[in-house]
């Protein structure tokens, strides 16, 4: 059996737009790079961290909580170290913490031979996203993980669906670089929702995830709607309005807050398409003086992965 694995956690985009914390799907291109490795010392150790300045102290790592979630259960001689080399920068909404929560787990998993299944796989990593998002949520977690679209029916008992990912179906973000802590973004939503904003919002839902398994571009066209929370959060992001209208005018099937933001996505059907998009959402945010990044994806239906 293997003593090291280094690793490819994928980013994340969680609700998509109708399905706040319940829906996300997974990026082909940008995520973090992990390395864990089996240590005679017992425990969990992260040795190296490389991007950004986060805790050594596993106790108050993401990847480092979620290891100790599944160290825990485990009755073994040795330890794990982990190197983490941090590209989604925490704060953009693209996964960050779920990444590094996922990373540790997966690699461990792989170096014990793979004794939990992805489902356990992602209940562990819930411990470590709740250390950034103070909250236990799996809708960045589960896409990351198992791939493509994923719907997290419960967390607990945690039972995650998979759902069918449209061959054509590209995704264009951007991400402006100002941090949106996730904990911040939550704490301004309503607690109450008008009963016709709920209504409004399942049948967009319902008609998102039929979409999706139909391969029906229109149908997700006219379902990536969020009347509950794009609104209340939209306020935290520089121009959002003006950058979804350009996604749309551009041929975007749909445009919306990437999980807790500040990042923006949409969805387009073809990559020629999505790089049209790409050139609108950024010519507005050229003008305006905020330094950001901006990427077109495949979405990613492998979802994490052995480098
Ligand atoms: N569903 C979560 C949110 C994703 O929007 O707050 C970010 O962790």
């Amino acid at each position: 059996m293997k003593n090291e694995i280094k690793i490819f956690s994928p980013a994340t985009v969680a609700n998509v737009a109708c399905g706040f914390d319940v829906l996300g799907f997974c990026l082909d291109t940008i995520g973090d790079e992990m390395v864990i490795r089996k240590t005679s010392k017992k425990g969990i150790y992260i040795t190296k961290i490389k991007g950004f300045d986060l805790p050594y102290e596993a106790e108050l790592n993401v990847a480092g909580v979620s290891a100790l979630a599944m160290y825990d259960t485990l009755d073994i001689d040795f330890g794990f170290e982990i190197e983490i080399y941090k590209h989604i920068k925490p704060g953009s909404g693209i996964g960050s913490s779920a990444a590094s929560a996922v990373g540790s787990v997966f690699g461990m998993n792989e170096l014990l031979g793979k004794p939990f299944n992805k489902t356990q796989l992602t209940e562990f990593a819930i411990k470590g996203e709740a250390v950034a998002s103070k909250c236990e949520h799996a809708d960045n977690l589960a896409p990351a993980i198992f791939g493509g679209f994923t719907l997290v029916k419960s967390v607990s008992p945690l039972d995650i669906l998979e759902i069918p990912t449209p061959m054509d179906l590209y995704t264009t973000i951007i991400h402006p670089q100002i941090e949106i802590k996730t904990s911040e973004s939550r704490a301004l939503l309503p607690k109450d929702v008008p009963l016709r904003d709920a209504i409004t919002q399942w049948a967009n839902f319902g008609s998102l995830i039929h979409a999706l398994h139909m391969s029906d571009y229109e149908l997700i066209k006219k379902s990536i709607r969020d009347v509950i929370i794009e609104p209340q959060r939209s306020k935290l992001i520089p121009k959002f309005d003006e950058v979804k209208s350009a996604a749309i005018k551009a041929g975007a099937l749909g445009c919306s807050i990437s999980g807790s933001g500040p990042s923006i996505f949409s969805l387009s059907k073809g990559l020629e398409t999505a790089n049209k998009v790409k050139d609108a959402m950024q010519s507005v945010y050229s003008k305006l003086g905020i330094e950001f990044d901006i990427h077109v994806s495949k979405i990613n239906v492998d979802g994490i992965k052995i480098l």
